[in-house]
C-alpha cells in the first residue's frame, strides 16, 4: 500500500503541469507576441516527446515558468516568458534517424537561442535563458540568472511528464509532415 501511495503522490507532482495560474491574464499578455506569432506556430510541426508538439511542450514549460515565478515573487516575467517559449525553437524534427544520433542535445540551445534572436530580437538575457536551458547536460553553462534555473526546472518535470504520461505507438505517433527547410533555420 505505501508503495502505491508513493506512486501516486509521484503522478500529482508530476501532473503540476495541469496547474492553474493566479494571474492568466499577465501570462497572456506577456505571451502573446511570441505564442501568436506564425513564426512560432511552426513548432506545432515537429514532434518534442511522445505525442506532444514543440509547440505545446514550450507553452507548457512557460506556463509553468511563470506559476513558479509568481510563486518566488520574480520582477522579470516578461524575459522569463520569451525565454521559456523559445528555449526549444530549434526548428527542425530531432526524432529522424541522422539526428537522433547528433549532438542535438547539446547543440539545440544555441540553435534556438540563435534562431529566437533572429526572428523576435531578443535580448542579451533572454539568449542566456535559453541557452542554458539544458544544464546539467550541457554542464559548462550552467544558468546565468535565477530565471534561467526556473526555466530549466520547468523543462524537466515538462518533458518528464511527457515521457511518461503522453506516448503513443510509435505507428500513430508519426510527426506530421515539415513545410520548413531545416537548414533555413540553423546558423
Ligand atoms: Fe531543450
Ligand atoms: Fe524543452
Amino acid at each position: 500500500m505505501a508503495r502505491v501511495s508513493t506512486t501516486n503522490e509521484l503522478v500529482s507532482l508530476i501532473k503540476l503541469t495541469d496547474f492553474s495560474m493566479r494571474n492568466t491574464n499577465l501570462f497572456e499578455h506577456l505571451a502573446e507576441s511570441v505564442r501568436d506569432s506564425e513564426k512560432f506556430a511552426e513548432c506545432k510541426q515537429f514532434i518534442q516527446h511522445g505525442s506532444v508538439s514543440v509547440y505545446e511542450h514550450s507553452v507548457a514549460v512557460a506556463r509553468m515558468s511563470f506559476a513558479f515565478a509568481e510563486t518566488f515573487k520574480f520582477s522579470d516575467k516578461q524575459s522569463l516568458v520569451r525565454a521559456a517559449l523559445l528555449h526549444d525553437f530549434f526548428l527542425y524534427d530531432w526524432h529522424v534517424p541522422e539526428r537522433m544520433w547528433s549532438l542535438h542535445g547539446w547543440t539545440h540551445p544555441v540553435t534556438a537561442a540563435n534562431n529566437a534572436r533572429r526572428y523576435f530580437n531578443v535580448t542579451d538575457k533572454e539568449w542566456s535563458l535559453i541557452r542554458t536551458h539544458m544544464w546539467p547536460y550541457t554542464l559548462l553553462h550552467p544558468p546565468k540568472y535565477r530565471e534561467g534555473w526556473i526555466i530549466c526546472l520547468a523543462d524537466k518535470i515538462v518533458s518528464l511528464e511527457e515521457t511518461l504520461f503522453r506516448r503513443c505507438p510509435r505507428s500513430t505517433c508519426l510527426p506530421p509532415p515539415r513545410l520548413g527547410a531545416i537548414s533555413e533555420n540553423r546558423r
